[in-house]
C-alpha cells in the first residue's frame, strides 16, 4: 500500500532530552518564532500525530491554524481547512477533558485491540473517530489507513516512544530537529530516541538537507530512510536495467514537444514489476515513469523496488496535477536510477532529483548511459 511522507518533528536540549523528568512540568525548549514555524509546518501537512503519552503528560492543544482549502499542482488531494489530529494508544486510556480534542480540526484515534477501542470510544464519544488496529504491524496499518483518508504528508510530533518506533521500523522519511541551548542533565528525563537497532546501523549517514538559526535555537532538517549500502552507488544489475530503460526510450513515437523516455520498475528480489515509455498507448501526454507506475499502483513491493528511468523524473508538468517525481514519492518507491539530467528544453531548472532527494528517495545517476538516453532525443534542442 502507498503511505504518507512521514516527517518527525521534535525539539531537544543539547543533551538530547525532550523534557525534564516526569512530574516537573513541561519544559519549553523552542521559542515563539520557532513555534510559529511548527504551526506553519502543521498547516502544510494533512495530519499531525502525537502519542497518547504526550497528551497525558502535557495536555497540549496542538494548535492548528484554519487555512483556505487549496489545490496544489503537486497533489491529487486538496489540503483541507484543518489537518487531521491523530493519536495512538494501546491502553485506550484517554481523557475527554484533554485540550487536544477541543481545538481545530477533525480528530482520529488508533487503538490497539477491541478493548482499547471500546475504552477510547466510551471516553470520547463523538469527539474523535476511533479506529482499531492490531498489535503487530501497527504502524504500517496506521500509515496505510491514513493514506486511504487522503493523508499524503504526516507530521509526527513525538514523544520519544513514537519517534523511536517509526525510525526503528524505517518508516520515517524526514526529521526536523530543533536543538535548544539548554542542558537537562537528568538520567531519567525522556529522550528523543531510545536504543536501536536502527536501519543501517551507526555507519549509515543520513542526508542533511538544511540548517537554520531561529532565535537561539537551530533547526536541522534531514532526509531519512535511505536503504543502507545502496544509496548513490550503482551495481552491475543497475547498469543492465538502466540499459533496458534506455532501449525503451527508443520505442517512443518521436515528438517535437516532449522527451522520449523509458522506465522499468524492478522489485528488491530482481523481478521486473512494470515498464513504460513516453506517449505509450498513443496519448501524447503520457510520461514513461507515470505509465510504468500506473501498472503497479498500490503494490506493496514498490517500497523495496527501484525505478530505472532514462531521464531524470520531472518535477513540474502542465498536463497533469502530479509530476513523475511526486508520483514516485507517493507510490512508496525509495530508489531511483537515471542516466541523464533533464536539460532546460521544456522546463527551466526542473529539479526532479532535488525533490526526490529531499523526500528521502535514493537517487543514483549513471553517466555511462547518458548517450543512450539522449540518442532518441537528438532532434530536440538541448
Ligand atoms: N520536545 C518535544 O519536541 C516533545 C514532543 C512531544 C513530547 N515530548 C515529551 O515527551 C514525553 C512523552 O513521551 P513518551 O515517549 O512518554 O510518550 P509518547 O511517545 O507521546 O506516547 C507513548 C504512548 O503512545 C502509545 N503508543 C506508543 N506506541 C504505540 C504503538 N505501537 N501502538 C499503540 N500505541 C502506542 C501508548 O499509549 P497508551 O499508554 O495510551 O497505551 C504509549 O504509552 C513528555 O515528557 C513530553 O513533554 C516532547
Ligand atoms: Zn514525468
Amino acid at each position: 500500500m502507498a503511505r504518507p511522507h512521514v516527517l518527525l518533528s521534535a525539539a531537544v536540549s543539547l543533551d538530547g532530552c525532550l523534557d525534564t523528568r516526569p512530574g516537573e512540568g513541561r519544559l519549553l525548549l523552542s521559542g515563539e518564532e520557532d513555534f510559529e514555524r511548527v504551526v506553519s509546518e502543521r498547516a502544510s501537512s494533512d495530519a499531525v500525530l502525537v502519542g497518547a503519552g504526550t497528551l497525558r503528560a502535557d495536555d497540549p492543544r496542538l494548535r492548528v491554524r484554519a487555512r483556505a482549502p487549496r489545490e496544489h499542482p503537486l497533489r491529487e488531494h486538496p489540503l483541507h481547512e484543518h489537518p487531521l489530529k491523530v493519536t495512538i494508544t494501546r491502553s485506550g486510556d484517554l481523557d475527554r477533558a484533554w485540550r487536544f480534542w477541543h481545538h481545530g480540526g477533525p480528530k482520529a484515534v488508533y487503538a490497539v485491540g477491541a478493548e482499547a477501542r471500546r475504552r477510547a470510544v466510551a471516553a470520547l464519544g463523538d469527539l474523535a473517530e476511533v479506529y482499531e488496529v492490531t498489535g503487530s504491524g501497527t504502524w504500517e496499518a496506521v500509515l496505510d489507513h491514513l493514506h486511504t483518508l487522503g493523508v499524503r504528508r504526516l507530521m509526527v510530533e513525538g514523544g520519544g516512544q513514537i519517534h523511536t518506533q517509526l525510525l526503528r521500523q524505517g518508516l520515517a522519511d524526514e526529521l526536523q530537529l530543533v536543538v535548544a541551548p539548554l542542558l537537562v542533565g537528568q538520567a531519567d528525563a525522556p529522550r528523543m530516541l531510545g536504543p536501536g537497532p536502527y536501519p543501517g546501523g551507526p555507519p549509515h549517514r543520513h542526508t542533511l538537507v538544511d540548517t537554520r538559526r531561529i532565535g537561539d535555537v537551530v533547526l536541522l532538517r534531514y532526509a531519512l530512510n535511505r536503504r543502507p549500502g545502496t544509496d548513490e552507488r550503482a551495481t552491475a544489475a543497475d547498469l543492465a536495467w538502466l540499459a533496458e530503460a534506455c532501449e525503451l526510450a527508443a520505442l517512443c513515437p518521436p515528438s517535437r514537444s516532449a522527451f522520449s523516455v523509458g522506465a522499468v520498475i524492478v522489485a528488491a528480489d530482481g523481478e521486473r514489476l512494470a515498464q513504460g515509455h513516453s506517449r505509450e498507448g498513443g496519448d501524447s501526454r503520457v510520461h514513461a515513469e507515470e505509465a510504468a507506475l500506473a501498472k503497479v499502483a498500490g503494490d506493496p513491493r514498490l517500497r523495496g523496488a527501484t525505478i530505472y528511468s532514462s531521464l531524470e523524473p520531472c518535477a513540474k508538468r502542465a498536463s497533469r496535477p502530479r509530476s513523475c517525481a511526486r508520483l514516485i514519492i507517493d507510490s512508496g518507491l525509495r530508489r531511483v536510477v537515471t542516466a541523464w539530467r533533464e536539460p532546460d528544453t521544456f522546463v527551466v531548472a526542473a529539479d526532479g532529483a532535488g525533490l526526490l532527494r529531499a523526500s528521502g528517495v535514493c537517487l543514483a545517476e549513471i553517466e555511462q548511459h547518458a548517450e543512450a538516453a539522449r540518442a532518441p532525443n537528438a532532434h530536440l534542442p538541448q
